[in-house]
């Protein structure tokens, strides 16, 4: 088994003729808990987006779990996205019109394979892991901000992800609810679950087993905040 859960080397990604990412390498051992800090506009996203194999990229490699993403084909490509990696996003992204339990199912059911019993059984599993059992039934507007994110965590765990990648994930709440949304991932964290986060919360860097910072599409290993 490789060390490295991934390796990225030479990463290079265009807007048009507007140059995002600049020869990045980049490598995440399994089990750390990666802080991805930096200034809005310095690329986060777009490198984040890279990683979950939710974008593209042209120039460079991109190694995971020792599977070259670059050769894959899209229907390979989603499919290993879904069996592989969590996201979690500054604005949760649940489906209004579905429960809580239906919400987190859905990567399972894209997945394909399990049996219902199954579903409901890993379902339960999510929600204990971020202390939400009780909302099992409950429609995601009726959930605070704080839950909806953990309700989004549990909907990223649900697939045995080896990889959880998280855009701002305290973005868009107080700041004591992001330290337990912080927790949870602390905790998933001591559990072995691999971590990437994307913040410019200089704050939360103590939380990270390791810190990079990106400027303009390229790491500085220093702090500009
Ligand atoms: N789809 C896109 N098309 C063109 N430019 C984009 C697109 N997405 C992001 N950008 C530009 O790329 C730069 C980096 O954006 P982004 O990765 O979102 O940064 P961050 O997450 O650090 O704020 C910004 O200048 C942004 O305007
Ligand atoms: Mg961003």
């Amino acid at each position: 088994m490789a060390r490295h859960l991934l390796e990225v080397k030479g990463l290079c990604k265009w807007y048009g003729k507007y140059q995002v990412l600049k020869d990045l390498d980049f490598e995440v051992e399994k089990g750390s808990f990666v802080v991805i800090m930096g200034k809005s506009g310095s690329g986060k996203t777009t490198l984040l987006n890279i990683l979950g194999l939710l974008d593209g990229f042209e120039k460079g490699s991109y190694i995971f779990n020792g599977q070259n993403v670059a050769k894959m084909g899209e229907n390979q490509r989603c499919l290993f996205r879904n069996s592989h990696i969590g996201f979690i996003f500054q604005q949760f992204y649940l489906i209004e019109s579905l429960t809580v339990a239906q919400n987190i199912e859905l990567p399972m059911l894209y997945h394909g394979g399990y049996t219902a019993g199954e579903r409901i059984d890993m379902v339960k599993e999510s929600l204990q892991a971020v202390e939400l059992e009780n909302k099992f039934k409950s429609y995601p507007n009726e959930l605070s901000g704080g839950q909806q994110q953990r309700i989004s965590i549990a909907r990223a765990l649900v697939n045995n992800s080896d990889l959880i990648l998280a855009d701002e994930p305290t973005g868009a709440l107080d700041w004591k609810t992001g330290l337990k949304i912080i927790d949870i991932l602390v905790k998933l964290n001591r559990q072995n679950k691999t971590i990437i986060m994307v913040t410019h919360d200089g704050d939360l860097r103590k939380y990270a087993t390791h810190c990079v910072f990106l400027r303009d599409g390229v790491f500085t290993g220093e702090d500009d905040l």
